[in-house]
């Protein structure tokens, strides 16, 4: 790949034409989505025709072409959105809607610290780097090396190669945890409810960790496991359903499909525990916590 991988930024007003090598989302009509590597005298071949890739080298961001068939086919870098949605991968990825709200409800900032497991796809990697900026840092774990190595081939093409405040590691997270520091634990993983203690070690009192759940009875079982551990409060879910509209003229109304249930997003706080100086009674379960 060139230097200009998608997630690059360039300075606003710098022409910036498509160039050979790099990675652009092409769309046809019916809004068709292909993910292509720009090579001078390559083709793209679909059913909307063939696009040759040199009517599109040098010609900025944007630009239309017309297949043999007569259908216009447009060319944009992809967005972080683009390349999760059509980037290989292995395990299930988290989707737009609830990587911005795990960012949102886990609190990452700009320098903090996090680390995630399972690494999977590398889909929460992408979005967690971006929440945290170059002074952060993410360390994400992942047992599979299989899906360890999805996860690095997503996050380094994304980039355009190695990523300095990065770090993938394979192993199980429950050890990892037990000698790190964080700011932030995301959970991606079926059994959260072992990682809830090695967790406690790993977060300062303040920090959040954060599971994501597809099914109510693991979403009852971290629960259950964050209030009985004592080092956690104001444990919450929450789920985001988010609704397209199609708005064409004066017709305007909710988009016949969408992708409704993902998963449950359960967040706690990190607070002292009684050997920490917490209270010495058992923590009271605050059935009032809300996610606004
Ligand atoms: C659904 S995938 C994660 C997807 C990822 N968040 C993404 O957006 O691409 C779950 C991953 O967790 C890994 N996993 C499960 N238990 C684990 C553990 N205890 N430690 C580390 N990884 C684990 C699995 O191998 C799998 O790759």
């Amino acid at each position: 790949m060139s230097g200009t991988p998608p997630g690059r930024v360039v300075t606003p007003g710098t022409p910036d034409p498509l160039s050979d090598g790099e990675l652009v989302v092409l769309r046809d009509e019916r809004g068709r989505r292909s993910l292509v590597v720009l090579e001078a005298g390559g083709t793209w071949h679909s059913h909307s025709g063939a696009v040759a890739h040199d009517d599109l080298l040098g010609r900025p961001e944007g630009s239309i072409v017309r297949t043999p068939k007569g259908v216009e086919v447009i060319a944009l870098r992809p967005t972080r959105e683009d390349f999760v949605l059509k980037m290989r991968r292995g395990a299930q990825v988290v989707y737009p809607k609830d990587q911005a709200m795990i960012v949102a409800l886990a609190d990452v900032r700009p320098g903090m610290h996090v680390i995630e497991a399972g690494a999977g796809s590398g889909a929460l990697s992408l979005a967690l780097l971006d929440a945290v900026g170059p002074g952060g840092t993410v360390m994400s774990v992942e047992r599979r090396e299989d899906h360890a190595a999805d996860a690095r081939r997503n996050v380094e093409r994304f980039h355009g190669g190695p990523v300095a405040n990065w770090e993938l590691v394979i192993g199980d997270v429950s050890d990892v945890l037990r000698d790190r520091a964080a700011h932030r634990v995301v959970l991606d993983l079926p059994e959260p409810w072992h990682c809830v203690g090695p967790a406690a070690g790993a977060l300062a009192p303040g920090g959040i960790l954060l599971t994501y759940l597809p099914s109510v009875p693991q979403v009852m079982q971290v629960t259950e496991a964050l209030w009985d551990h004592g080092a956690y409060t104001d444990v919450a879910t929450s789920e985001t359903l988010v609704r397209g509209w199609d708005v064409d003229g004066v017709a305007v109304r909710p988009a016949h499909r969408m992708v409704a249930h993902t998963a449950f997003l359960t967040r706690a706080r990190r607070v002292p525990t009684r050997a920490e100086g917490g209270p010495a009674l058992p923590r009271k379960r605050r059935r009032d916590v809300a996610v606004d």
